[in-house]
């Protein structure tokens, strides 16, 4: 497939850390490092956060994202949140399909469809998380699964939903990388980057897979991002934990920058 240069993107899961004060003080702190849009820089705190930290980055080259969000616009949805509402607070980006809600909170293939396809109608941009877990892994499916939640996630989308207006970035998390220090090597996160981005030109067209940014994803460091970001198909990064303190999140920043 021809190279074509897509911008890198860093989004900052905060997962269930932070509280208000914390939010912002990170928020503050990266506000004042980062100077250029060479990197589109996302930032995903907890929900009940995104209105202050939308307040401190609306006239910064930093974006917003959320975690979650719900199929249905509206309606008697106890807990759930929208992406009209999303939206309204600054979002542009919402995380869909993490690992930690497909296995904690038991989301399913189904459920995570209708999620991509609603923040998709609404001109949010999905972070659509897939990733095998250890046991996959070593039994040799990792393609059998990422396929399976790929093409689940995205039946029913066509071409133009992520040619045109928004797009759509995908994040490949391997499960057992995720928040246990153990990261996968550039080599096997790029064979598993390049059949998505094959996946993709399948199900749509060479466009559509030249154009989605896909993001690795698990214990990504400043110690161990150079080289994974170096490979082709790899356009960025979905970080937890190294997300949290504004210096290492801002060195994978830089680093992204070095893609260019
Ligand atoms: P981690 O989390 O960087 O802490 O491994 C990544 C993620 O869950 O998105």
């Amino acid at each position: 497939m021809k190279r074509t240069v897509r911008k890198p993107i860093i989004a900052g899961n905060w997962k269930m850390y932070t509280t208000v004060i914390e939010a912002s003080a990170l928020t503050r702190a990266l506000v004042a490092q980062v100077k250029t849009d060479d990197v589109d820089v996302v930032l995903c705190p907890p929900f009940v956060n995104l209105l202050p930290v939308f307040d401190l980055i609306k006239n910064t080259l930093i974006k917003l994202g959320a975690q979650n969000m719900f199929y249905e616009p509206i309606g008697a949805f106890t807990g759930e949140i929208s992406a009209v509402m999303l939206q309204a607070v600054g979002c542009e980006y919402v995380i869909i399909g993490h690992s930690e809600r497909r296995q904690i909170m038991g989301e399913s293939l189904d459920a995570i469809r209708r999620k991509v396809g609603a923040a998709l109608d609404q001109g949010l941009i999905p972070i659509l998380c897939v990733g095998e877990t250890l046991a996959e892994r070593e039994s040799g499916v990792t393609r059998d699964v990422v396929t399976r939640q790929l093409q689940s996630a995205l039946t029913g989308i066509i071409s133009k939903q992520i040619n045109s207006g928004s797009g759509l970035v995908v994040a490949y998390e391997p499960v057992w990388a995720i928040g246990t220090g153990r990261v996968a090597t550039p080599d096997q996160a790029q064979e598993v980057h390049q059949h998505i981005r094959q996946l993709l030109c399948d199900q749509f067209d060479v466009s559509a897979a030249e154009n989605v940014r896909l993001l690795y994803g698990g214990s990504v460091k400043p110690d161990n991002f150079a080289e994974l970001i170096l490979k082709p198909d790899i356009d960025g990064a979905l970080v937890g934990g190294a997300s949290l303190k504004a210096e290492t999140f801002f060195s994978l920043i830089q680093q992204c920058g070095s893609k260019l």
